[in-house]
């Protein structure tokens, strides 16, 4: 798997034409890998259509809730690095205002890179294991910063007016424990909501249980096998609506 895509940040958004698969977890070569890999093996065998990217290897700065996105005059966000931010003085007592430089300093930000794959990808597959009955962190993060975007998006940002009314998002949730009526449910509305801000409709997900030690997917003939059809019926589905 390659998980080294080039930082190209896109101006517009032009559709590329290889679709996303992302793999959330923290834990290289898991089960999230692995069951982006096997997606992707059955997706591409169809579409060759499909590219890979660890989200760990591009870390995300966590929303510091400065405000400035909630106002009407397209100030960028505190934490966005590639714009000049001036002092306002309604934000003087902003913790992570006071202590930007270090705030900032302290890791990389790749949050306009994966925005930017956000709105340039024609689908998305996302898999996830579910901690705490949630994402993992390093997913909420990318998450609560699209909070930008739902407010850019209400107040009719011109990088919308490009962007395709509507595109498929595939979506596999991994979790340990063998049972549990609501194991999913806080991670499934998230996901909704978030991916509704760049026009992914939400697909029915592939919600796996039982699945905990590194190799337990790998060693788990039902799962794969629930994989390579939803793989299967992605790719035909993914085809019938690029062909609209
Ligand atoms: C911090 C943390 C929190 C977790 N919380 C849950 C949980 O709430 N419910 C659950 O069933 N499994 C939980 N798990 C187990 C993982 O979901 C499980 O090991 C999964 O297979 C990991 O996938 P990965 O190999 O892609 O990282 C948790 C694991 C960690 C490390």
């Amino acid at each position: 798997m390659n998980s080294s895509i080039s930082a190209v940040s896109l101006q517009n958004n032009a559709l590329t034409n290889l679709a996303l698969g992302i793999s959330v977890s923290p834990r290289k070569l898991g089960n999230s890998d692995f069951a982006a890999e096997y997606f992707m093996q059955f997706f591409n065998q169809k579409q060759k259509h499909m590219d890979f990217l660890a989200l760990r290897s591009f870390p995300v700065k966590a929303c510091v809730s400065c405000g400035r996105c909630d106002q009407k005059n397209n100030l960028p966000c505190i934490l966005d690095r590639s714009k000049p931010v001036e002092t306002l003085e309604s934000e003087k007592n902003i913790l992570a205002f006071e202590n930007r430089a270090n705030y900032l300093a302290d890791s990389e930000d790749n949050a306009n890179f994966l925005f930017d794959k956000l709105f340039s990808v024609p689908a998305l597959l996302i898999c996830s294991p579910i901690y705490f009955y949630h994402v993992p962190a390093l997913f909420k993060s990318l998450i609560d910063r699209s909070q930008y975007w739902w407010n850019r998006k209400l107040q009719g940002h011109e990088r919308f007016a490009t962007l395709p009314p509507k595109r498929l998002a595939y979506l596999i949730l991994i979790a340990a424990r063998p049972q549990g009526l609501r194991l999913f449910e806080g991670a499934l509305v998230s996901l909704k909501y978030f991916l509704d801000i760049f026009n992914f409709e939400l697909q029915t997900p592939l919600l796996l249980k039982g699945l905990d030690a590194k190799n337990a997917l790998k060693n788990n003939p039902e799962a794969l096998a629930n994989i390579k059809q939803y793989a299967e019926f992605g790719a035909e589905q993914f085809s019938l609506e690029t062909l609209l």
